[in-house]
């Protein structure tokens, strides 16, 4: 079943009417599917059932804890960016055992809680990182389990922004460095070896970039091994691109294969992981907004609409083009070229440009595949609450995020006493 289709001309999500959902929660909204959610990481999940594995949802994609229950429902392990992450997939009944923190800038609190909740693994992106985890782990008494995060200097070929696998991206640690940090940390009395780690971007479409980071990691391997330096596992990140418009992404089965050929000519037979985000959340969610306007300008029509790039922010800050539907198809009226913009005053508040629709004001649009990195990237920017998030499981929709609201924003906001008059 699609996620998201029209039944009698009205979109759905799985068997609820969209329209239905707006009317009872308010728009903006985002709506996830969760049996979408399920059957994108179970492809994972197949697609390496030939050897050890494990699929680590990248929780960044989409952070809320119902989504989080889902997939620690499905038997997920998660990849975690922040203590702040690791909360989340605690309070979601996620294992700690089966969580992977990576990420440049683990501070000492969130080494601390990681290693206190006794997670899995940590990703170490540089040197200084490895010392400051040995001690704090002799502070606790604890050995750490740590991989040492390679930057094999491959160029994913997706949008700059979310390359990090090149050299000059501030990720990882170069692999002709990565030996000399496995030596120090071989000698750490609080650390020990598990695996190896990389991640070289997001959105990326083809294959052959994965091919070739896995290569350079498993040499890499070769060289630990010679050394005396066994390598336990190996974490093979996320990245795999979804279609947005006209991409051709690779399926999971295509890429687990092309992943399992680099290990076979290598002859390495670890269990390894990924940490999809993207792959598994974008088609699993839609931002469901409400035309407040439409302008004819000179040389544009413009449809105002209710979501702006505070709620989704992708359009404007990678340009991003992201698919947007009519929630009740259109009748025979000719269809209008619109950009699809926001309330924010920024030029860049736009959700799209130039889409043929149909629009008037009250009409419901939907922004598709915006269940990863849609949500967890909002903001509060021109005081505007975050939107609500709605669950679909079949016939049934659970709210599992509220609207916020402008009280809740200005909460935490104190004026000295000096200035009260
Ligand atoms: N693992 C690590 C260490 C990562 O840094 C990321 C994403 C992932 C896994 C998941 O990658 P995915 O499978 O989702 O491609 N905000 C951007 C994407 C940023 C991705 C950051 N890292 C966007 O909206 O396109």
């Amino acid at each position: 079943m699609e996620p998201f289709q029209y039944k009698d001309g009205q979109l759905h999500a799985e068997y609820v009417p969209v329209a239905e959902i707006a009317s009872k929660v308010g728009t903006p909204c985002y709506i996830y599917s969760q049996s979408s959610f399920e059957r994108n990481w179970q492809l994972f999940d197949e697609a390496f059932s030939g050897r050890e594995h494990q699929v680590r949802y990248s929780v960044k994609a989409n952070s809320n804890i119902a989504v989080l229950a889902v997939l620690a429902n499905m038997g997920s392990g998660f990849g975690v960016i922040s203590g702040g992450e690791l909360k989340r997939v605690l309070r979601a009944g996620g294992k700690s055992s089966s969580v992977v923190f990576s990420g440049v800038g683990k501070s000492e609190d969130e080494i601390r809680y990681a290693l206190e909740q006794e997670i899995l693994g940590i990703n170490l992106e540089s040197e200084g990182e490895l010392h400051r985890v040995n001690r704090i782990a002799s502070e606790l008494g604890k050995i750490a389990n740590v991989s040492v995060r390679v930057n094999p200097d491959i160029d994913a070929k997706t949008h700059p922004h979310i390359t990090t696998g090149l050299r000059e991206n501030k990720f990882g640690i170069p692999v002709d460095e990565a030996c000399t940090v496995y030596r120090q940390a071989a000698e750490l009395a609080h650390i020990r070896i598990a695996g190896i780690a990389m991640h070289i971007g997001s959105q990326i479409t083809s294959l052959d970039p994965f091919a070739s980071a896995v290569d350079r990691m498993l040499n890499l391997v070769a060289g630990l091994e010679r050394e005396g330096i066994r390598i336990h596992h190996l974490d093979l990140g996320g990245g795999l691109g979804i279609r947005y418009r006209d991409e051709i992404p690779p399926t999971p089965e295509q890429y687990a294969k092309a992943i399992e050929e680099v290990l076979d000519r290598h002859q390495v037979n670890l269990p390894v992981s990924i940490d999809p985000g993207r792959a598994i959340a974008a088609e699993s969610g839609i931002l469901v907004s409400c035309v407040e306007y439409v302008k004819h300008g000179e040389v544009k029509n413009f449809a105002v609409v209710d979501a702006a790039m505070n709620d989704l922010i992708r359009p404007a800050l990678y340009d991003a083009w992201m698919d947007i539907v009519p929630v009740q198809q259109a009748d025979e009226s000719p269809l209008q070229t619109f950009d699809i913009v926001g309330p924010i005053c920024e030029t860049s508040d736009f959700l799209g440009k130039n889409r043929e629709l149909n629009l008037q004001p009250g009409a419901l649009i939907a922004v598709k595949s915006a269940g990863a990195y849609g949500a967890v990237m909002s903001s509060n920017y021109n005081s505007r609450g975050r939107p609500a998030e709605v669950l679909v499981k079949g016939r049934q929709f659970d709210v599992i995020r509220e609207r916020e609201t402008i009280e809740e924003v200005i909460a935490k906001e104190w004026i000295p006493t000096r200035l009260a008059s």
